[in-house]
């Protein structure tokens, strides 16, 4: 009887000290590399002072006096808010937390966009979240349109190296004359530069913040196959230190904004460490991107039988 009951014992505590070692296995997040932290130099912005809601307005909470909010998708809607101002090149970052457990179909997004503007030749800059059916799995895609070039979606997905749903992590924007900066926690993970090859659909006019909640049932998990379920929601994802840094452009008075190009520039994303990414940053972008990323739309030759002439180059400048 004794017996039996300390195999028993020791066949459940081996069973459970596996299980731990497979999830701490799974949970282990590598260690990115070093790297310079862009995100410690801007000031964080409350979101009375710099933003205003978009839509849904009761979904939206502001905690802390606004150094945090809260957007929130349920049955009854998604939400979002937009800065007061349009920018003219920046630098825009957000510390995120995603909705945790199951999230299927659930997109959160951060962006600069000037389609209210501009609809038929508008330009914009995504991080979008994709919720997954498992927790760990949210992908993040990165993607970019200038000058009304839906026509060719430029996608990038990427897994994270930690989990999103835990703890704040830092998702970054540089845009300026010289090329347009994608950052998780200030590691690059996406860089497209302002070549001739993209020169057509190179972000290029004022644009707008955005971040947003919606419902992206019909396309965002496995192309649509697993919806949002309203049942374990509803899905809260978390904004804070939230950092806009550019070119704030005066609508009333264009030649008042700030200069973007020239040595007299105003702009502050438009120093020497903002002009191309250093050793240091492309190292850790190749570790982000070698470990990562799990779709690029330059590999895609399904969809594009041509490859987009940026695509060819590869990341080098064609002239
Ligand atoms: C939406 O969710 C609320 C709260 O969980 C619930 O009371 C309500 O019945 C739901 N409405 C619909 C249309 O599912
Ligand atoms: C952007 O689109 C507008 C309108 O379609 C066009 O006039 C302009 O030349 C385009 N700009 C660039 C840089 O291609
Ligand atoms: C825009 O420019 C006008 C004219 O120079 C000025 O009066 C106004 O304060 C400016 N607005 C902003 C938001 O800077």
């Amino acid at each position: 009887m004794l017996s039996i009951t300390h195999t028993a014992l020791y066949v459940a505590f081996s069973l459970i000290s596996l299980v731990t070692v497979a999830s701490s296995m799974r949970h282990n997040s590598p260690i990115p590399p070093p790297t310079t932290s862009l995100t410690d130099r801007f000031p964080h912005l409350g979101f009375d002072a710099a933003f205003t809601y978009l839509f849904g307005g009761k979904n939206i909470k502001k905690i802390n006096d606004g150094s945090c909010v809260s957007i929130t998708l349920d049955n009854s809607s998604g939400c979002g808010f937009k800065s007061k101002e349009m920018y003219y090149y920046g630098f825009f970052s957000a510390a995120i937390k995603l909705p945790s457990d199951y999230s299927a179909g659930v997109v959160v997004a951060f962006y600069v966009s000037n389609s209210q503007v501009y609809p038929h030749n508008h330009d914009e800059i995504d991080f979008e979240f994709l919720g997954h059916e498992k927790r760990k799995d949210w992908a993040l895609q990165t993607n970019i349109y200038g000058n009304g070039s839906t026509a060719t979606g430029r996608e990038e997905k990427f897994y994270l190296w930690f989990d999103p749903t835990i703890d704040f992590h830092e998702y970054s924007i540089v845009w300026n004359q010289y090329h347009i900066v994608f950052l998780v926690d200030n590691i690059p993970v996406r860089e497209v530069s302002h070549n001739e090859a993209m020169s057509r659909a190179y972000p290029s006019k004022p644009m707008s913040v955005y971040a947003t909640i919606w419902d992206g049932s019909d396309w965002a998990t496995h192309g649509g196959k697993k919806p949002v379920n309203y049942k374990v929601g509803p899905f809260v994802a978390w904004f804070k230190d939230l950092e806009m840094a550019g070119c704030a452009w005066n609508q009333t008075s264009p030649a008042a904004s700030c200069s973007k190009r020239g040595s007299l520039s105003r702009d502050p994303v438009e120093g020497n460490e903002f002009m191309k990414l250093s050793e240091q940053q492309q190292r850790g972008m190749q570790w982000a991107r070698s470990k990562f990323m799990f779709y690029s739309y330059c590999d895609d030759l399904k969809r594009f039988p041509v490859l987009p002439m940026e695509c060819r180059g590869r990341g080098k400048s064609l002239t």
